[in-house]
């Protein structure tokens, strides 16, 4: 199986995305650690991937607070006793709207959650990865952040940066057998989807609007963005670095 005996922290995988990316990562052999801020949420993906013979860990992180990110890479090691993969995936947006509207209490959160975090992350993983000889980071990036379009202006900049510090990354961990890489979804079918539709509203004429900018003519799908997750996380990638591969059926030609 393409990863197995492989140990990879998901974050956000408490739904959407990475509910998706935990479930095909733990279906194609990697032991996972399920880490979302909401309990709740990682305690079911976390069941229902071991009721299905995989191996789940829960860890309850807020993914912008050191603290917690430092004990969920320690959960990892002692759960599991090494790490391979990280999937920054958390993430957060504030609600289609023009770009003044957003206060500034919802600019910090969405640049903590989607920005900082990949710092936090940085600090807590690459240490390890330099002192295990490697590793892989994967960061949910977004369209957003290559063609960017009216009403999400801040998450626009934010995946953006993303982006960005991807390929940064990927350029000064090299050297070290690390690897970091971004998929980046066109909109999908997730917790987020009525705050970045236009209008900030998940109506069918919203979702129409959208799907017909999108050649493949569909809303991305979490099983879409964990197939491309998987694989660049996988050893068949293991000459990819610093790609930020889009999801989105077309939709930024
Ligand atoms: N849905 C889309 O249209 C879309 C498109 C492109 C990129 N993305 C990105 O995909 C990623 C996943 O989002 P999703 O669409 O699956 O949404 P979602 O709301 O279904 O999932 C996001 C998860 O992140 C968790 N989370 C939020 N803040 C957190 C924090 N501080 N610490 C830890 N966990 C936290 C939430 O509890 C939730 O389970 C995000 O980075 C998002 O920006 C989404």
């Amino acid at each position: 199986m393409k990863l197995q005996g492989q140990v990879a922290i998901v974050t956000g995988a408490g739904s959407g995305f990475g509910e998706g990316i935990a479930t095909l990562f733990s279906e194609v052999g990697a032991s996972v650690v399920v880490a979302d801020i909401r309990s709740e949420c990682a305690e079911r993906v976390a069941a229902r991937i071991r009721s299905s013979g995989g191996k789940a860990t829960v860890s309850v992180t807020d993914v912008t607070k050191n603290d917690e990110v430092a004990a969920m890479v320690k959960l990892a090691v002692d759960t599991y006793g090494r790490l391979d993969i990280v999937v920054n995936n958390a993430g957060t947006t504030h609600k289609s709207q023009p770009m003044l509207d957003v206060d500034e209490a919802t600019f910090d959160l969405v640049y903590a959650v989607n920005v900082k975090s990949l710092y936090l992350s940085a600090k807590n993983v690459v240490p390890l990865f330099k002192a295990q000889g490697g590793g892989v980071m994967i960061n949910i990036a977004s369209t957003a952040g290559v063609r960017p379009r009216p009403g999400l202006t801040w998450y626009n900049g934010s995946k953006g940066a993303a982006i960005l510090l991807t390929k940064s990354m990927a350029v000064e961990l090299a050297a070290f057998k690390i690897r970091v890489c971004a998929v980046n979804p066109v909109m999908g079918e997730t917790g987020l989807i009525a705050d970045f539709l236009p209008g900030g509203q998940d109506t069918p004429e919203a979702r129409a609007k959208v799907i017909s900018g999108i050649p493949l003519g569909r809303l991305s799908r979490p099983l879409d963005v964990a197939k491309a997750v998987a694989f660049l996380a996988s050893d068949e990638a293991d000459f990819i670095t610093g790609v930020c591969l889009e999801v989105d059926g077309g939709r930024c030609i």
